[in-house]
């Protein structure tokens, strides 16, 4: 019994170890340690959703940030937006993008979409298509409207087969909670 008492809190301060290997703290903020690899975060929004995702998980990781933006910006009317949307995924279109960016120094790059028609919005399909990310790590993230991050992940491995694409965060809009993604952050194997 005092065996299983003492393996016990062997396990606990392992754990406890790893956690705080994990996070450090600077000024104040924590930073997740992402095992000093140079990390991008690139993510699209157009009504702000991912956008505040795409913040939290940058101030995490003391990473760079990225905004995809289309060179031709969507309507502001989101039935329109909707409607167009439904073509651009149907005839597999890429719009032009302001910059591609590039992710050729990066280690780790965070992709964050919202949901559009099951699947990531087509300004990220145009990044992912305009960057070579072979050899590296991919960790997407997706905001929705209730349907999940459905074809999202499994369509960004499909655009660029020759990356690790790690496990991803979905969150219900504005729900992302803090303490959550820095549990998926941590939990992460790159
Ligand atoms: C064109 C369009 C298509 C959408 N398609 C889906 C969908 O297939 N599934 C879903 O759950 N939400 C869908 N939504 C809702 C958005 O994914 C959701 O509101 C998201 O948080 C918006 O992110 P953003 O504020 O970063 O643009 C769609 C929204 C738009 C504008």
């Amino acid at each position: 019994m005092k065996k299983v008492f003492l393996f016990a809190g062997l396990l606990l301060l392992l754990g406890c170890v790893f956690f705080l290997c994990k996070i450090t703290a600077i000024s104040g903020s924590e930073i997740i340690n992402m095992d000093n690899k140079k990390v991008l975060v690139a993510y699209y929004s157009y009504t702000g959703n991912t956008e505040a995702l795409a913040k939290k998980i940058q101030n995490m990781t003391n990473a760079d940030l990225f905004e995809i933006v289309p060179k031709t910006p969507y309507s502001k009317d989101y039935n329109t937006v909707v409607a167009q949307a439904k073509e651009e995924k149907q005839k597999n279109y890429m719009p032009e993008l302001v910059s591609n960016g590039d992710v050729t120094s990066y280690d780790i790059i965070f992709i964050g979409t919202p949901v559009w028609w099951y699947t990531m919005a087509s300004p990220v399909k145009t990044f992912i298509a305009n960057n070579n990310f072979d050899g590296k790590i991919i960790i997407p993230f997706c905001t929705h409207g209730g349907g999940g991050s459905s074809l999202t992940y499994s369509d960004i491995k499909k655009l660029a087969p020759h990356a690790k694409v790690l496990q991803g965060y979905e969150a219900y809009e504005r729900s992302a909670k803090v303490d959550d993604i820095k549990n998926w952050i941590i939990n992460l194997k790159f």
